[in-house]
């Protein structure tokens, strides 16, 4: 090993630059930022190339003074702390005086900027580590940053650079973020000299219908919710909407964008008694609190944050969206379609069960041709005992009967057992997922008809960059054009859910997670997600050795007595039990 040495600057940069702008969005985040800091109310964002040959933001804030201009691009000068003290309660969004250092060693920066007092504007252009002197230009006050080709002195980063249309969309995610942290700021976004955006200063709840689109914003239900310090509002989709999966899911904490578990977690746990299934409701959500509640400084991008009292937090936000939520059950002239899905009733025709995904009705013979698929190579349901004799050798008995389409009704050598259909059937497909994957791959199915449908430019980015670990999960997906995704497989064992849902459910975990986590600490919640798309949903109409079919499956798969929700999946009622209801002495 050769001897310890210290990095030339340059490198030091790059190295930082790596952990900061890791591709065209994250640098056009760290401007808009530095803009907003600024005290700007209008901002213009131009982009060449999805970010990568052009990005500059010009913004009518405070402006740098000419011999500041140099710092400005230097590594650890900020204007915007002095002390710990100052850190421990930041307010604003950059305190690191990082950014612009990391940018300006992988790119060609120039910076221009005219405070409102001085009678004409600086400009400064820097190119890795050199930085020209300050020449006079012209410019409105305020300040102009413009960055060009991003990594052309770090071929090896550039190479990690996706498509244009991949990096635009990112770009525009973060853009999303930004629009929607503050809603008083005006913004306007060109790409490749077409206008994409125009958003003028507007209240909040204008803003965020011009952000997720008036579908959104019309069935939204709105939060707001303060108490000791902590403020929650808003609004969130409602549970009867929320049955497509959606990339849309934005919290704000104190005005900056963050990816939260502690937050989710709290927000799809008031969801919970609403929504059966994962289904994933849209929503926008800011959080106040005292700045010296929350650490900002855990994360290199500041996307995560640690709350000094996580439990309070996690309460408050649980509790504001779910009184938001039972609020608005209560108000709708609907009640009845937030009603526990479950309550026994006279079932109708096509029932939704779990998160209001439709059911096909099936005669008979199609579900059982449907379910024989389903549960592939599995030993013919004649053969199975359909009478009440040996029950001994099956743990969970010989099936009587179909209760309200919902339970399978059997009989065991204790007394009856009460299967959830569902849950029992959503548990084997999970087991099967993960064995399949452990073993290497999920095996696919070709669909004879592929799935065409419109996607948000992340899926399709997703769908772009993610393909191995796709074919890995077992899907065929890919770009049909900029705005469109074609499923052309799916899993083999989830070949009769929905594709275009199940492909937009595993799209949408990849873009938030990235490939890696999908694959191993988030694996077993996104094959849980995969399985709930295809197990059996209520009201199908099973015939006896069907429903025997599945005892059978259920007694063969490791933990079955839980669905992947942690609902138990069957229930034993001993004789003993009903003699006591009838009072009859044994
Ligand atoms: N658009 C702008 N208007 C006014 N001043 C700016 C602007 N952009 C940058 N600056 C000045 O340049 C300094 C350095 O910016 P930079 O983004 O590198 O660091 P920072 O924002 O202080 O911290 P961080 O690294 O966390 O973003 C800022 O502290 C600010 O004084
Ligand atoms: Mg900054």
């Amino acid at each position: 090993m050769p001897g310890i040495r210290i990095l030339p600057d340059l490198l030091v940069d790059q190295i930082a630059a790596g952990e900061v702008v890791d591709r065209p969005s994250s640098a056009l985040k760290e401007l808009l930022e530095n803009s907003l800091d600024a005290g700007s109310r209008a901002i213009a964002v131009h982009l060449a190339s999805g970010g990568i040959r052009l990005i500059k933001v010009s913004d009518d804030g405070c402006g740098i003074a000419r011999d500041d201009l140099p710092l400005a691009l230097a590594r650890h000068a900020t204007s915007k702390i002095a002390s710990l003290g100052d850190l421990e309660r930041v307010a604003s969004l950059g305190f690191r005086g990082e950014a612009l250092a990391s940018i300006a060693s992988v790119s060609r920066v120039t910076l221009m900027s005219r405070r409102a007092e001085e009678r004409h504007a600086w400009s400064l252009t820097a190119e890795g580590r050199d930085i020209a002197a300050p020449m006079p230009a012209s410019l409105a006050a305020g300040t102009t940053l413009e960055v060009r080709d991003l990594y052309f002195n770090t071929p090896a980063r550039r190479k990690f650079l996706k498509s244009e249309t991949t990096e635009y969309a990112h770009c525009e995610e973060a853009f999303k973020r930004i629009a929607l942290s503050r809603w008083d700021t005006a913004f306007a976004v060109h790409h490749n000299g077409r206008a994409r955006w125009h958003l003028k200063a507007q209240p909040v709840a204008a803003r965020i219908a011009a952000v997720l689109g008036d579908e959104f914003h019309a069935s939204a239900i709105s939060v707001d919710e303060s108490a000791g310090g902590v403020k929650l509002y808003g609004c969130v989709e409602s549970p009867e909407h929320a049955t497509a999966s959606r990339q849309a899911q934005y919290v704000f904490v104190n005005g900056r964008y963050v990816r939260d578990r502690l937050l989710t977690h709290a927000i799809r746990q008031a969801y919970e008694d609403v929504l059966h299934h994962e289904r994933h409701p849209a929503y926008v959500l800011y959080l106040e609190l005292d700045p010296e509640a929350v650490d900002v400084n855990v994360h290199p991008t500041k996307i995560e944050v640690r709350f000094r009292d996580a439990r309070a937090v996690h309460q408050f936000v649980f509790h504001a969206v779910s009184k938001a939520l039972s609020l608005s059950a209560a108000q709708s002239s609907r009640a009845d379609s937030n009603a526990e899905e479950r309550t026994p009733r006279p079932p109708p025709p096509e029932r939704p069960y779990g998160g209001g995904q439709q059911t096909i009705a099936l005669d008979v013979r199609e579900s059982s041709a449907f379910y024989a698929t389903l549960f592939g190579t599995r030993p013919a349901p004649e053969t199975l005992p359909g009478g009440f004799g040996d029950t001994a050798a099956m743990p969970l008995g010989a099936a009587l009967a179909q209760l309200s389409g919902v339970y399978i009704l059997a009989q065991n050598e204790h007394g009856l057992v009460v299967v959830d259909m569902h849950a029992a059937h959503e548990r084997i497909m999970y087991e099967r997922l993960k064995e399949a994957l452990d073993a290497s791959r999920i095996p696919m199915q070709p669909l004879l008809v592929p799935v065409v449908f419109s996607g948000e430019a992340l899926e399709v980015a997703a769908a772009e960059e993610e393909r191995d670990t796709l074919l890995q999960l077992g899907f065929d997906v890919a770009p049909a054009s900029p705005t469109s995704l074609i499923v052309r497989a799916v899993p083999a064992l989830l070949q009769h859910a929905d594709a275009r849902e199940l492909a937009r459910d595993v799209l949408r975990e990849l873009n938030e997670f990235g490939a890696s986590r999908v694959l191993t600490e988030r694996r077993n919640e996104l094959l849980g997600t995969m399985a709930c798309h295809a197990a059996v949903r209520a009201n199908r109409r099973l015939t006896v050795p069907e429903m025997n079919a599945l005892l059978r499956d259920m007694e063969q798969t490791e933990r079955s007595g839980q669905c992947n929700h942690g609902r138990p999946t069957w229930h034993q009622i001993s004789m003993a039990e009903l003699d006591k209801l009838f009072m009859r002495g044994r």
